[in-house]
């Protein structure tokens, strides 16, 4: 089985960036704690601060992998590019989000990727990651 966790801008900060809203833990540590969870799977992980890349991703994947983990970070209210590459690809796509975006600004209420996602899920912290796994085992 292989499953990627796709990241977009500016989550290579995490564990550095406003830590009260998306804690103090590095993405790198918590990969490490999922690959070693979920060691029978093939988990791959990419992140880009570049909506084109993160495109070029999906497409990448899109056709064999068994399922997507994407947090598009801002992107997700901005990219009508995501929400069609999302659209136009056969793996099951998992939205995610670390904080509860319905809590928050208006602006982060909008998902271009909700529409054709499999799940969203929103507002775990990290965990969300872990949930969007299990929901594709
Ligand atoms: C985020 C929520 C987005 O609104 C924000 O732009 C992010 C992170 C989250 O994981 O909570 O960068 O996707």
């Amino acid at each position: 089985m292989k499953i990627i966790i796709i990241n977009g801008p500016n989550l290579n900060l995490l564990g550095k960036r406003e830590p009260e809203i998306y804690g103090s833990a590095s993405f790198e540590d918590y990969f490490r704690d999922l690959q070693l969870k979920y060691k029978t799977i093939e988990l791959s992980y990419f992140q880009s601060n570049v909506e084109g890349e993160i495109i070029d991703k999906i497409h990448e994947v899109g056709f064999d992998y068994n399922g997507i983990v994407l947090n598009a970070a801002a992107y997700t209210h901005t990219s009508v590019g995501i929400g069609d590459a999302v659209k136009g690809i056969e793996t099951p796509v998992v939205e995610i989000h670390i904080s509860n975006i319905h809590a928050r600004e208006d602006f982060r209420h909008k998902s271009f990727i909700a529409p054709n996602a499999k799940g969203v899920i929103f507002g775990f912290g990290l965990k969300g990651y872990d949930l969007a796994i299990e929901s594709f085992i």
